[in-house]
């Protein structure tokens, strides 16, 4: 075994991030060896040219893990004698910083999204001559390559949106004289006009005739028409009716009160994006309507469509919205994504669950605002309508508080999360934050905040060591877990911090939620308050008599009053936490969130008993983080279970507990994204879809119409309308 590590002299520059500086070792080596698993961790951290020649391994923490997740430096990367017959799934998934690849000299196939989005990859592509076989998306992104050359006569297919979203792509190179099988979504997204295919001589009226490769020649085919309507979350009521089609190719115009003119622009840009409708004011004819009913239920809406009208009726803005994404889904319903017509219809519709939410985790792997974004945008296609922000954690700060400078000058960047040694830096000032939420308010989408206490503050602990007790100086973790750092209950400064804390971000959301964290500050980290002069004298003062750990936690509900009381009084907000069993008395009014395996029943009794209301993601439905499948991303983390989608669609949000417990204590269902494994912005979409689409229909449709079969044919299609955009979920089900 041959391991030769080319060590330049080590480099350190200094890389500017956020408003301080971090130390890092930039363009130290290249390594050239059999396994990158070899290589320590620095060398890994710091290397930008990797030659492996090994039988490269790819399961679990294998030598493609550890080269995407590892190297984040990597550009060049050189496989051609390394010893791999299939590249596997993910191998460089989302790499933004790669910039060529040699492929292995013997490869047989590429899997799925092997290079999905490596968007540096640049230049020509070379597939070497044994390939078989480029699966789903494998370089779909990839948006810099300007030719492919595929070889002579191995290749026998390539997948949906194998090379979709290339769109430097100038010249694609076949070798085969007959034609490999190619989806015709391969190309999608690119401007064929633009792109020359080179086949052999003799072949081309082949290439000229068949499927996914004719549109390299001849212009885009008419737009088909909808037959048959795939919506998810599926409504409550969709029949289709007789009578002749609402067709898109011809004049008319939209209608809308003045107060639904959010709604009229999400309608121009529907309509544009799925058909060739020529939106016309005051066209005669034909028209669509969107109005607002009276006596509807809030979120609720009605969708008609005759020969000449599309009526959306809501019972307020976000009724129409929900319309108007059905109506989206309704027109993607086409083999290509867009229609000539749609077929007459009548659509009942309103959601089960008052709050459907997605939880996003930037303390840990910071995602910059304009990503924030653009997952609301997705999520509301589905009928998502709060977005709930983890702002803080033990191993950052990402909120800029004015009151305390500190706490994103140093607590909004370190290196390091587990074994990725990379720096992770960010913040979002309040100005950004302002306009997220302006954003995603025309998407009737919320904007929850999170700040945690008395646990996970470990970061605003490093700036403020006043708020820990004792006093004490620590570093920001940089590892997942539990810290045993907590806020000083006995400390006034801790109600200080937390009163301005809360004060600036009332200003910033107008959700009627701030969540107040509240996991995992049982035991051992309790402990601290016992040994604490400050929280025994507090315990004095408060009659609790016994200094020993248990009673520690009705220190934790003072704590918890006190912000509470705060959070009602003065800013009129419902506090929201993670239900933990020891902390038995619930104010009534707050919401609990029931998210730990196996505990859900005892989460809804401890709601219900104190007259407080729940949300449910138990994580064995509702953690989108774990993989969902074995051998699917993340492939290392801390032992989180597998967490497939037929479980999260299987979800009963009532519990069984019965449509009383339903209307009274259930305030919806969450999925969580906690980001610890998840460094991309393509991966997180990744490990949220397709579960958040099977928990949209949890939180959506009645129990009654719901039903795996029909929800499985119906995601094909939605999952392939997503790649059309570039997002791209794991296939593993
Ligand atoms: C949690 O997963 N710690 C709420
Ligand atoms: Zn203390």
């Amino acid at each position: 075994m041959k391991t030769l590590y080319v060590m330049k002299k080590k480099v350190y520059s200094l890389l500017l991030v956020g408003a301080g500086c971090l130390v890092l070792p930039l363009s130290a080596q290249r390594i050239d060896t059999t396994h990158i698993t070899l290589c320590p961790a620095e060398s890994k951290a710091a290397v930008r040219d990797v030659r492996l020649t090994g039988q490269l391994t790819t399961r679990g923490n294998s030598d493609f893990r550890q080269l995407r997740d590892l190297c984040w430096q990597l550009a060049r990367l050189d496989l051609s004698a390394a010893r791999v017959e299939h590249l596997p799934d993910n191998a460089l998934h989302s790499h933004h910083r790669l910039q060529q690849v040699v492929l292995p000299e013997r490869l047989k196939s590429i899997g799925r999204q092997a290079f999905f989005a490596c968007d540096s990859l640049q230049g020509v592509l070379r597939i070497p001559p044994m390939v078989r076989e480029v699966q789903t998306a494998a370089f779909s992104g990839c948006a810099r390559l300007t030719e492919i050359s595929l070889p002579a006569d191995s290749l026998q297919r390539i997948g949906d949106f194998a090379f979709s979203r290339l769109t430097s792509l100038r010249r694609v190179r076949v070798g085969a004289v007959r034609p490999p099988v190619c989806a015709p979504t391969a190309f999608e997204g690119i401007d064929l006009r633009r792109v020359r295919l080179e086949v052999p001589r003799g072949a081309e009226r082949a290439y000229r005739e068949a499927e996914g490769w004719k549109m390299f020649f001849s212009p885009a085919e008419p737009l088909p028409e909808v037959v048959t309507p795939v919506v998810i979350p599926r409504p409550a009521l969709l029949t289709l009716t007789a009578g002749e089609p609402f067709r898109f190719d011809r004049k008319f115009s939209i209608e809308a009160a003045p107060e639904l003119n959010n709604e009229r622009t999400h309608c121009l840009r529907i309509l544009e994006e799925r058909s060739e409708a020529r939106v016309q004011t005051g066209a005669k004819g034909a028209r669509i309507r969107l109005l607002l009913q009276p006596g509807l239920e809030n979120e609720a809406y009605r969708l008609s469509v005759s020969r000449d009208e599309i009526c959306i009726r809501g019972g307020s803005a976000a009724g129409v919205f929900y319309g108007l994404m059905t109506l989206d889904q309704v027109m993607a319903s086409t083999p290509v994504g867009r229609c000539a017509s749609i077929p007459q219809m009548a659509v009942v519709d309103g959601p089960r669950l008052a709050l459907r939410e997605l939880m996003v985790d930037p303390a840990r792997i910071f995602r910059p605002i304009e990503d924030l974004k653009a997952f609301v945008a997705e999520m509301a296609r589905y009928k998502y309508n709060a977005l709930h922000l983890h702002l803080v954690d033990d191993q950052a700060w990402r909120v800029e508080i004015k009151a305390y400078p500190r706490l994103v000058e140093q607590g909004a960047q370190r290196v390091g999360m587990d074994d990725m040694q990379m720096p992770i830096s960010g913040y979002y000032t309040q100005q950004e934050l302002r306009e997220l939420v302006a954003y995603a308010a025309r998407y009737h989408v919320q904007v929850i905040p999170e700040i945690e206490l008395p646990g996970h503050e470990v970061a605003a602990i490093h700036c403020y060591p006043q708020l820990t007790c004792g006093g004490k100086h620590v570093p920001i973790r940089t590892t997942c877990g539990v810290s045993n750092e907590l806020l000083c209950p006995g400390e006034p400064f801790v109600y200080e911090f937390l009163g301005k804390v809360f004060a600036e971000l009332a200003a910033i959301f107008p959700s009627p939620y701030v969540h107040l964290g509240g996991d995992e500050a049982g035991m051992p980290p309790l402990a601290a308050w016992t040994e604490c002069d400050k929280c025994r004298a507090l315990k004095r003062r408060l009659g609790i008599e016994r200094n020993v750990r248990e009673d520690n936690w009705q220190l934790q509900k003072y704590l918890f009053d006190c912000v509470i009381d705060t959070l009602r009084t003065k800013h009129g907000k419902t506090p929201m936490f993670w239900y933990e069993t020891d902390f038995r008395e619930i104010q009534p009014g707050c919401i609990t969130f029931a998210w730990r395996h196996g505990l859900t029943e005892t989460a809804i009794r401890a709601a219900r008993a104190n007259g407080a209301r729940i949300m449910l993601c138990p994580g064995e439905y509702c953690y989108f983080d774990y993989p969902m499948a074995a051998g699917d991303m993340p492939e290392v983390n801390w032992g989180m279970p597998v967490n497939p989608l037929q479980r999260t669609y299987s979800l009963d949000p009532a519990w069984g507990m019965g449509t009383d417990f339903e209307k009274t204590n259930l305030a919806g269902v969450a999925g969580t994204l906690w980001s610890e494994c998840i460094p991309s912005a393509e991966r997180l979409y990744y490990q949220a879809y397709p579960r958040a689409l099977a928990l949209a229909e949890v939180a959506w449709t009645p129990q009654a119409v719901r039903s795996w079969p029909d929800f499985a044919r119906r995601l094909r299609h939605v999952q392939t309308d997503q790649m059309r955009r570039g997002i791209c979920g794991s296939q593993a089900w």
